[in-house]
């Protein structure tokens, strides 16, 4: 058995910042609404025109995790690609990225878990370190929101959290079961599926039935129960984090760095008071590039090491909630 640690992280996003106001020229929103209730100043939306996909974002964010970790692409044996918002309805973003960075025809598998995408990824990959099937694996989520979401006030509610962007690290063996990724928790509650959702087009519900319906099918926009999801949100949150923290004997005192998935500063503020966590004990960039989905732990994750707030052996507790409903955590010793 081995364990699995992060050797290299990258991040990418588009340069285009969309703030708070230029939204308020879009739709019936406003800066202070925005903020009050999201924590949110402003995002990056993809310039139309430009090259960026989920794909190309996360290929960008790749290659500087790659460089980072001082392997070449070679050296991956895996890769591991959580997005919902792939550029093509099927392959997957994984595929594209073994070949935008040249690598060898390893295996690419893609994550569908919203917010939770990245935490269950860095799970999926852990797990193959830890058998020894895999020593290298490249794990990266990377979202393409802008395009699809509704921009007119109708829209609103849902249109202002949203950002796209893109995060990467690469996962390598480590020998000493004491550092690295320690453990990792994952759930979900499917009856809450339709609470956040985007439900077409679907194989259910295909484009020629969208186009020809006599009443107006919006089903193809993000449809949110934001009340819902915030308090199932504080709840499961506060669970994982608490599940993993007991696996590994750790007190909330231990927690040296929360990286919350960027759903909603109100969120993460209830959480961190819950733990009685310090200001300084709990990462947010939300207010930067509002919720990138699966890209948000790991672009959080990606910044606050650079800022060099991650060390050796600094207690690293990554968790998320999304849709699906789907939440789980990753306890990390650096
Ligand atoms: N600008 C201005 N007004 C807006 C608005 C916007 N962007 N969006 C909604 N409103 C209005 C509503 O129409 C409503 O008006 P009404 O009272 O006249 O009907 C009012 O603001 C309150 O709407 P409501 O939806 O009840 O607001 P809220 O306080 O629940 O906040 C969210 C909405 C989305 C910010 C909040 O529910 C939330 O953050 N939920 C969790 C979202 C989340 O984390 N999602 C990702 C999960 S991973």
């Amino acid at each position: 058995m081995y364990n699995s640690k992060i050797i290299g992280l990258g991040k990418y996003l588009p340069e285009q910042v969309v703030t708070n106001h230029d939204l308020s020229e879009m739709m019936d929103t406003n800066d202070a609404w925005i903020q009050e209730r999201t924590g949110i100043k402003e995002r990056r939306w993809i310039r139309k025109g430009t090259e960026d996909t989920s794909a190309v974002m996360g290929a960008k964010a790749a290659r500087v995790a790659i460089e980072r970790s001082g392997l070449k692409p070679d050296d991956i044996d895996f890769i591991v690609f959580a997005t919902m918002t792939p550029d093509y309805y099927f392959p997957g973003c994984g595929v594209q990225i073994q070949d935008m960075l040249g690598m060898q025809t390893v295996g690419a598998l893609d994550i569908r878990n919203q917010c939770s995408g990245f935490v269950y990824a860095l799970s999926v990959a852990d797990q193959y370190i830890k058998t020894g099937m895999y020593r290298n694996i490249l794990v990266v989520g990377a979202e393409f929101h802008s395009n699809g979401l509704d921009k007119s006030t109708r829209g609103r509610s849902v249109t202002v959290i949203f950002g796209d962007g893109a995060g990467a690290c690469v996962l390598s063996r480590e020998k000493n079961l004491n550092k690295g990724i320690l453990s990792t928790h994952l759930h979900s509650e499917g009856k809450y599926a339709e609470k956040l959702t985007v439900k077409s087009p679907s194989i259910k519900h295909w484009i020629p039935e969208i186009l020809s319906s006599k009443e107006e099918d919006l089903s193809y926009f993000p449809y949110m129960d934001g009340t819902f999801v915030f308090k199932n949100a504080v709840v499961r949150f506060s669970e994982v984090i608490r599940e993993g923290l007991l696996k590994n004997k750790l007190d909330k005192e231990d927690i040296d760095l929360l990286i919350p998935h960027q759903a909603n500063l109100r969120i993460a503020q209830f959480i961190q008071k819950k733990f009685g966590l310090h200001d300084d004990q709990v990462f947010n960039n939300i207010m930067k590039y509002g919720n990138t989905t699966a890209a948000s732990v790991i672009i959080a994750l990606t910044e606050a090491w650079e800022q060099g707030l991650i060390k050796e052996n600094t207690n690293v507790v990554l968790a998320a909630f999304g849709s699906g409903f789907t939440w789980g955590s990753v306890i990390i010793k650096w």
